[in-house]
C-alpha cells in the first residue's frame, strides 16, 4: 500500500511537472509576451511604465490564486476600468474625465490549456517574498472601511464594491478571489519593491493595520 501511494505520488508529481512545461510552451504559442513582461526585473523609469501594455506576469506565482488564474485566462474580464496606464486613456471632456477605449486581455485558452498555463504561471515566484505573513482573522469590516475610505482614501484610485471609487488602478471587486494575501500584504507595505515607478500610494503602515486591510480585502470574493 505504501509503495502504491509512493508510485501514484510520483505520477502526480510528473504530471504536474509536465503540465507546467506545457504551460510554458503555450505561453510562447499564444504570444502572451507580446503584451505581458514574462521575465524580471520590473522596468525602472516612468517612460517605460507609460509604455506598459499589460500587467507584469513574471511574479504571477507570488501574486495570484491559482483557481482565479485558471478561470481568468479562459475568459478575461476588465479589472482596470481606466486601462493598465490610465493616463494613456483619459480624455478631458469639459471638466469631466472620461476613459477612452482600453486594451483587453487577449487570452482565450481552453480549459485544459488554462490549467497548464496556470501551473506554469504559479512557478513564477519571487523567492524574496515572505510567505505565512498574513494572519487570517475576524474581518473587521467597519474598521477596515474607516481606515481605507475615510483615513487613507484608497478609493481615490480603487473601486470598492457598492461604494465605487477611482478608475486609475485595479478594482477591489473580487480581489479576495484574485490575489494571494501574502502578496497583498507585501505590495501594500512596499509597492515600489514590486514596481519601482508605480503610482500606488506609499504609506508607513504597521503590521496591525496591514492585517486589518488585507483581511478585509481577502473577504471580497
Ligand atoms: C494584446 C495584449 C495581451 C495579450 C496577447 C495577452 N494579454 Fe493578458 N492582459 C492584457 C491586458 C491589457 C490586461 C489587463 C486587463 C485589465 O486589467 O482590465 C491583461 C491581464 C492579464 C492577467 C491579469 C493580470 C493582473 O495583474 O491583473 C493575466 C493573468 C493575463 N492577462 C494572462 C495572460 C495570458 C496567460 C496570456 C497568453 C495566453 C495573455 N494574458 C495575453 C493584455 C494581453
Ligand atoms: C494614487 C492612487 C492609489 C491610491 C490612493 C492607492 N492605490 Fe493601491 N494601487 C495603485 C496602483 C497604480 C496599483 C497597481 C496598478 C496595477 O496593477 O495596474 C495599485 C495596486 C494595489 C493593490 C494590488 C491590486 C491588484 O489587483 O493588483 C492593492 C492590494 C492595493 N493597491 C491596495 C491599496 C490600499 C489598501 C490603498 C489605501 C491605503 C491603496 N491601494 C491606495 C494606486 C493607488
Amino acid at each position: 500500500m505504501k509503495r502504491l501511494l509512493a508510485i501514484s505520488g510520483l505520477l502526480v508529481f510528473f504530471a504536474g511537472g509536465a503540465l507546467a512545461a506545457d504551460g510554458k510552451a503555450l505561453v510562447g504559442k499564444f504570444k502572451c509576451a507580446d503584451c505581458h513582461k514574462m521575465q524580471g526585473p520590473a522596468v525602472k523609469t516612468i517612460a517605460d511604465v507609460m509604455k506598459r501594455k499589460a500587467p507584469d506576469l513574471f511574479y504571477a506565482g507570488s501574486k495570484f490564486n491559482r483557481d482565479w488564474l485558471v478561470k481568468y485566462i479562459q475568459n478575461p474580464t476588465k479589472l482596470r476600468p481606466g486601462g493598465v496606464v490610465y493616463l494613456n486613456h483619459i480624455k478631458l471632456d469639459g471638466d469631466q474625465d472620461t476613459v477612452g477605449k482600453v486594451l483587453k486581455c487577449a487570452s482565450k485558452l481552453s480549459a485544459g490549456d488554462a490549467e497548464a498555463v496556470a501551473d506554469y504561471l504559479m512557478t513564477l515566484k519571487d523567492p524574496d517574498m515572505k510567505t505565512g505573513v498574513f494572519k487570517p482573522g475576524k474581518v473587521k469590516k467597519a474598521r477596515a472601511k474607516m481606515v481605507m475610505l475615510k483615513k487613507e482614501a484608497c478609493n481615490a484610485c480603487h473601486m470598492f464594491p457598492k461604494k465605487g471609487g477611482g478608475v486609475s488602478c485595479p478594482t477591489f471587486e473580487g480581489i479576495g478571489s484574485r490575489l494571494n494575501p501574502d502578496w497583498m500584504y507585501s505590495f501594500i507595505k512596499n509597492p515600489r519593491k514590486w514596481d519601482p515607478k508605480i503610482w500606488m500610494a506609499v504609506r508607513d503602515f504597521d503590521d496591525a493595520t496591514l492585517q486589518l486591510m488585507v483581511n478585509y480585502l481577502s473577504s471580497l470574493k
